[in-house]
């Protein structure tokens, strides 16, 4: 593992490279409408075990495999349920992945040792294109170091992966931030795994179940055995102690004021800048804003150094569970209530 990591604007003559490279084996950086991800094909197990060397991360947790028909699901996925074909139908291309069960097509290695897959359309131009060109289906897990904050930009790729992959497709800063909604089913009834820019809300209006896994807002041990085994691993996490302060603006104020030194920051909203006395950056004002800020902040906190972070606590509602859902990851599910 020494590559020389190439950057690669998304030419046509580039994307047939990139194709050309996971079609050989390799593992190439690519961009989506989420994060970025580091793509394999899916169906040899060699190249997809590069992935998990170049992250390092656990072989228990599984990748999510991406397609560019919707009737590729049918290749790689059995007893597909109907309500399956109509979220489909109405969320793909998108950010929304489905856990169903698999097909022998995809080895042990990509489902991380289970009987299920995960199945993501991306909605990116570029995504697709590049899937097209190398004919197999992507196995692609955000294209960070494992236990680091995702990677939304070629750049926050390029700081984690350099000399660990072949090559980088560069298509600017992703336009959602946060990774897919990752889904499963039982009986109709719809299961979010893991919360993402298709909400609940979303979901509801064609399902007429969907219910909220308690991974997604509590700390699961080590050892638990969990419906999606991304829950359980430390997250997302900079080098800096980061803390959710849950709370009106004023009382948040008082309570930096109280707990400011050297090397404390604050994370605040995007409208609360100008007022803010203190060492800060911000993350966005509505809830799709901090989803597209958020790990660039995270990252950005690492740039600076910063000992420790309070973070304004965003709403739960749509995207922001997203949101609030990786923060509490990335402080160690640490919450103080004002
Ligand atoms: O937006 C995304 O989903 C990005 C882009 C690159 O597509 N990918 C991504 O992959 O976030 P990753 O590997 O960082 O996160 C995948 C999550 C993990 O929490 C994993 O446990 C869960 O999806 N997952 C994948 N396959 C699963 C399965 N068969 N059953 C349950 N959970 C699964
Ligand atoms: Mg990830």
């Amino acid at each position: 593992m020494n590559y020389n990591t190439e950057i690669l604007s998304p030419t046509d003559e580039n994307i047939e490279k990139a194709g050309n490279l996971i079609k050989s084996g390799e593992v190439v950086g690519i961009p989506t409408e989420t994060v970025y991800g580091l793509a394999a094909d899916a169906t040899d197990p060699d190249a997809v075990s590069k992935i998990f060397v170049a992250k390092g991360r656990p072989q228990d947790n599984p990748l999510i495999v991406h397609i560019s028909y919707k009737s590729d699901i049918e290749k790689y996925a059995h007893d597909i349920p109907e309500i399956a074909y109509r979220i489909a139908d109405k969320f793909w291309p998108g950010p929304l992945t489905m856990v169903l069960p698999k097909k022998d097509i995809i080895p042990e290695v990509t489902s991380g040792g289970l009987d299920t897959v995960g199945i993501r359309f991306p909605a990116n131009a570029i995504a697709q294109k590049i899937i097209k060109s190398a004919g197999v289906p992507l196995a692609a897990p955000s294209a960070n170091l494992s236990g680091k904050p995702s990677t939304t930009t070629a750049k926050h790729v390029y700081d984690d992966m350099n000399g660990r992959i072949s090559a980088i497709v560069d298509g600017g800063a992703c336009s959602v931030g946060v990774e897919s909604t990752v889904i499963s089913f039982s009986g109709e009834d719809v299961i979010i795994l893991r919360p993402g820019f298709v909400s609940k809300e979303d979901l509801l209006s064609v399902a007429d179940n969907v219910i909220i896994d308690k991974g997604v807002l509590s700390e699961m041990s080590e050892d638990a055995v969990v419906a999606s085994p991304g829950m359980k691993y430390k997250h997302y996490s900079p080098k800096a102690n980061v803390i959710i302060v849950e709370g009106e603006y004023d009382k948040f104020l008082s309570f930096f004021e109280k707990n400011y030194s050297e090397g404390v920051y604050a994370m605040i909203f995007g409208n609360e800048t100008t007022e803010f006395p203190y060492p800060h950056f911000s993350y966005g004002k509505t809830d799709s804003e901090q989803a597209i800020e958020l790990f660039d902040k995270l990252r950005m906190a690492d740039d600076m150094n910063a000992k420790t972070v309070y973070v304004r606590c965003p709403s739960k509602d749509g995207v922001g569970l997203a949101v609030y859902n990786r923060l509490i990851r990335a402080a160690g599910f640490e919450v103080i209530k004002l």
